[in-house]
């Protein structure tokens, strides 16, 4: 299988990318090829809301969505893998989903797999009721099979995160595959 990964954390370093990292060395176990996009390091603006494509058909504005659109439209799964801002996915991310407007009836007729891999400070039991939420819906919406997800509590810092058994999750996810 072809694995997308969109890593959605401006630090490319930080706990999102351990998570994302561990996936990809679980699914190249399993036998998968997978890349991990840093989406934050890209040119990609939010959608203007024009609707030249008609949702379908090439968007108005040039810039690295072209290249990654091309990557979407080659993969068999997506990976969806941000920290928590303010209770959702970060804007780097969102940007990019809401850029699937030019490809929704390609992403769509794909019936991609998919998974989350989070990341959050808080651990209260409802801390990513509505990240989940949101990603559950996208599921339905976008026809996706959800394959799993990495929820990782208490993981506010690169250190906390190393300590917590997420990355061995998010290892186990893509071995799984
Ligand atoms: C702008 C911003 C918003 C955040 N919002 C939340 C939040 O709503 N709930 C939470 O538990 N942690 C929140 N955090 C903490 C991050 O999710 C947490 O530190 C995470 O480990 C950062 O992941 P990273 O290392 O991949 O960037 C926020 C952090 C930032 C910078």
């Amino acid at each position: 299988m072809n694995i997308l990964v969109l890593q959605g954390s401006p630090n490319a370093n930080g706990s999102t990318a351990l998570l994302a990292r561990e996936f990809a060395r679980g699914a190249r176990d399993a036998g998968h090829s997978v890349q991990v996009v840093d989406v934050a390091s890209l040119d990609i603006a939010p959608c203007t809301g024009c609707v030249a494509c008609g949702y379908e058909g090439p968007c108005a504005q040039y810039d690295d969505f072209d290249g990654l659109r091309q990557k979407i439209l080659s993969a068999d799964m997506l990976v969806f893998a941000t920290p928590l801002y303010y209770y959702g996915m970060t804007a780097q991310l969102k940007a990019v989903v809401d850029r699937f407007c030019s490809a929704n009836s390609s992403i769509t007729r794909k019936h991609l797999k998919s998974a989350l891999l989070t990341v959050a400070w808080n651990a209260d039991d409802w801390t990513f009721d509505a990240l989940e939420s949101h990603y559950d819906t996208l599921v339905r919406y976008l026809s996706l099979q959800d394959c799993g997800r990495v929820l990782g509590a208490g993981c506010g810092t690169v250190s906390m995160t190393k300590h917590s058994g997420f990355p061995e999750k998010a290892y186990a996810l893509g071995q799984s595959l």
